[in-house]
């Protein structure tokens, strides 16, 4: 049941990304011929087209170059046309220098002014109880918007999650951030225990998960003191400070 659910929604998904971004599905199919890619999940790409179309962030962010640059590219420049005043750029950072060139070769020249590729080779990133991986070289600019699909998470540890949504709030300004995860459960899991499953609901026939949460600085001591500690009657503790209630 699952699968077909997600079929049918990735076929909708591919439908309205091609109403929406004329030509996006040729230039896909062709950069597919040159890089054989992962990709991402239509679900996932249409979750983030709407996103951005209603957010309009300046400065998205993108973990993990590959097929989804483009439509995030082919995103900012109908926004570009459509709304004066709007100067978005994408950020794709990609975390593997074999999978850095082919993307930079093959991106068509029509996405080239309003998105940078940048090599960012993995590193750890550790934030109060959690560990996770984030891209290195993340430019710092004021991104209001996030794809979460990269980098590998896994190590002799065990499974960790993609953590760039947390680095750069380091030096964001905004005070939500938005974004989609495209599988990454565990990244969602986090996204949960911190800020409340409302604040990215997961289904599996979906596969991916959009969110908008505010900034926060697990650092700041005062962010973690007893009170922020909730028990329910039945003894299951819940941190509740960064809790949508
Ligand atoms: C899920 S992929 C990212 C896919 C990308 N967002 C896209 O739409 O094509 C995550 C990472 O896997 C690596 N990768 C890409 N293609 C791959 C392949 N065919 N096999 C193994 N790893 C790959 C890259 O380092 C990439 O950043």
């Amino acid at each position: 049941m699952r699968k077909v659910i997600q079929r049918a929604a990735n076929k909708y998904c591919r439908w309205r990304i091609g109403q929406t971004l004329p030509g996006v599905l040729s230039d896909l199919d062709a950069y597919k011929k040159k890089s054989n890619t992962t990709g991402t999940q239509w679900i996932t790409l249409w979750m983030s087209v709407k996103r951005i179309l209603k957010h309009h962030p300046e400065e998205i962010l993108e973990s993990g170059t590959g097929s989804s640059t483009m439509v995030l590219a082919a995103t900012v420049q109908k926004l570009k046309k459509e709304t004066p005043g709007y100067n978005g750029r994408v950020t794709s950072m990609e975390s593997v220098a074999a999978w850095h060139e082919i993307a930079s070769n093959n991106l068509p020249d029509q996405y080239r002014d309003h998105v940078e590729i940048i090599l960012g080779p993995r590193k750890k990133f550790e934030m109060g109880f959690f560990r996770g991986y984030v891209h290195s070289n993340i430019p710092k600019r004021n991104y209001g918007f996030v794809l979460l699909d990269a980098p590998a998470f896994d190590d002799e540890h065990g499974l960790s999650f993609c953590a760039d949504v947390f680095k750069v709030m380091d030096f964001v300004n905004h005070s939500t951030i938005h974004g989609v995860v495209d599988g990454r459960a565990s990244s969602v899991f986090v996204l949960q225990t911190l800020y409340g499953p409302s604040a990215a609901r997961y289904y599996h026939s979906l596969f991916a998960a959009s969110f908008s949460i505010p900034k926060i600085d697990f650092r700041d001591p005062k962010n973690n003191t007893p009170k922020d500690w909730f028990c329910t009657p039945f003894g299951r503790l819940v941190y509740r400070k960064f809790r949508r209630l």
